[in-house]
C-alpha cells in the first residue's frame, strides 16, 4: 500500500465512502476459476472442475458496473488461469484508481511473472501462508511449497515495491504458531494478515478453535501478538479483529453479515454471488440485495474479506486517514 500516491489513496478513501453512501460494494473479489492446484484440507476446492472461460472483457464489464474499492482476484487459484495479465490489464484498464490484490498459493509464481501482473495492475499479492514450516506442504498438499515461498518472497521483496503481504488462516492446529508466522513475515521483509477459519467449505469442525483451555490460549497468543504490533512487527490485522476472532470461535457466530452489499464474488459464469461458500447466484447486485441480502441471516464466518468490509464508518474513517497518512 505504502508504494500508492497520496493522490491515489485519497481517491481510495472517497470512493470508499461514496460506495456505502450508495450501497455500492467496497470489495468484489472475482473469483476467476474454482479449478486449483492444491488441495487445503481446510478448502472443498482441488478437484478438476469442467467450468466456462471467460473473457477479460467479461470481467471487466462486470467490474465498471459494480464499480468496487477493492478488487480481489481469486480463486481456485488464480494462476492457474494463463491469461491472467490479460484479464487485469483489461479490467485496470477501465479504472485506475481501485486497488488490485491477487490471493494466490505462490506455487505458479516467480519473478517474471511478479512483474507481468504488476506491470499489468496488480497492487498487492496476498500469498497464502498457514504454516511457519513445511508443514505447509502436507496442510496444502503442494510440493515444497513453504521452501518455493522461502525462496521467492526475499527475492521479490527485492524489487523494492511494498506490494507482498501474508494471507494466514488462524485455525486450532496453526494458532501457537502466529507470532512464529511474524516472525517470519519479518524476516522475509512482508506484512501478514491473520483471517478466521470457518467450517462451511468442508464442514470439519476439528479446526474451530473450541475448548476453553484453547480458547484461553488463543487470547493470550493474540496479546503477544498486539505486543508484536507495538514493537513494530507489520501485522496488518487490528486488535479488535484478533479479539473478535476469538469471540467468533468461542459463540460459533458472527452477526451482521453484509454479503452482496458491502462484498461480493464474481464467479467463473461471471454471476454474482453473496460469498464463495453460498452457491446463490444473480445477474445483478440489486436482485441480490433484494433476494438475498434482506433476509440474511448467516452467521457462520469471520473471514477477511467479510472483516475488511464491515468496518463501520467511524473505523473506515479511522483507517483511511492512517492510509493517507502513510509514508
Ligand atoms: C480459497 S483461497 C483461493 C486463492 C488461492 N488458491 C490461495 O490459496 O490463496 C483464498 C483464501 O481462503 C483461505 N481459506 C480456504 N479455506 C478456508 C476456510 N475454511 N476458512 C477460512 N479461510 C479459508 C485460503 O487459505 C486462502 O488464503
Amino acid at each position: 500500500m505504502s508504494e500508492l500516491s497520496f493522490e491515489r489513496k485519497a481517491k481510495i478513501a472517497g470512493r470508499t465512502l461514496k460506495n456505502i453512501v450508495l450501497g455500492k460494494p467496497i470489495s468484489v473479489s472475482f473469483e476467476i476459476t474454482y479449478n486449483c492446484n492444491a488441495k487445503c484440507k481446510h478448502c472443498h476446492l482441488g478437484d478438476y472442475i469442467e467450468e466456462p472461460r471467460l473473457s477479460p472483457e467479461v470481467f471487466a464489464r462486470r467490474f465498471v458496473e459494480l464499480h468496487p474499492t477493492v478488487a480481489q482476484i481469486s480463486g481456485g487459484e488464480p494462476m492457474l488461469r494463463k491469461d491472467l495479465a490479460d484479464i487485469i490489464r483489461e479490467m485496470r484498464r477501465h479504472d485506475p484508481v481501485a486497488m488490485f490484490v491477487i490471493t494466490t498459493n505462490a506455487q505458479n509464481l516467480n519473478e517474471e511473472r511478479y512483474l507481468k501482473l504488476r506491470e499489468a495492475g496488480i497492487d498487492q499479492f496476498s500469498l497464502s501462508l498457514d504454516y511457519p514450516d513445511e508443514r505447509q506442504n502436507e496442510f496444502r498438499r503442494l510440493r515444497k511449497n513453504f521452501e518455493h515461498m522461502s525462496e521467492l518472497v526475499p527475492k521479490l521483496v527485492a524489487h523494492g515495491h511494498k506490494d507482498i503481504i501474508l494471507a494466514c488462516v488462524v485455525q486450532s492446529d496453526n494458532f501457537r504458531d502466529l507470532p512464529k508466522v511474524a516472525e517470519l513475515a519479518k524476516e522475509w521483509g512482508v506484512a501478514v494478515n491473520f483471517s478466521t477459519y470457518n467450517s462451511l467449505r468442508t464442514g470439519n469442525t476439528d479446526y474451530l478453535v473450541s475448548s476453553e483451555t484453547d480458547l484461553e490460549e488463543l487470547g493470550r497468543i493474540v496479546d503477544r501478538l498486539v505486543a508484536m504490533q507495538r514493537d513494530g512487527y507489520s501485522i496488518l490485522t487490528s486488535e479488535w479483529t484478533m479479539r473478535q476472532m476469538i469471540r467468533f470461535f468461542r459463540d460459533g457466530r458472527q452477526p451482521g453479515c453484509t454479503a452482496g452489499k458491502r462484498f461480493l464474488i464474481v464467479n467463473p459464469q461471471g454471476t454474482l454471488g453473496p460469498c464463495g461458500l453460498i452457491t446463490q447466484y444473480y445477474d445483478s447486485q440489486r436482485q441480490m440485495l433484494r433476494e438475498f441480502t434482506k433476509g440474511n441471516e448467516c452467521e457462520d464466518c469471520y473471514t477477511s474479506l467479510r472483516v475488511n468490509s464491515e468496518k463501520s464508518l467511524r473505523r473506515l474513517l479511522i483507517d483511511a486517514l492512517r492510509v493517507i497518512r502513510q509514508k
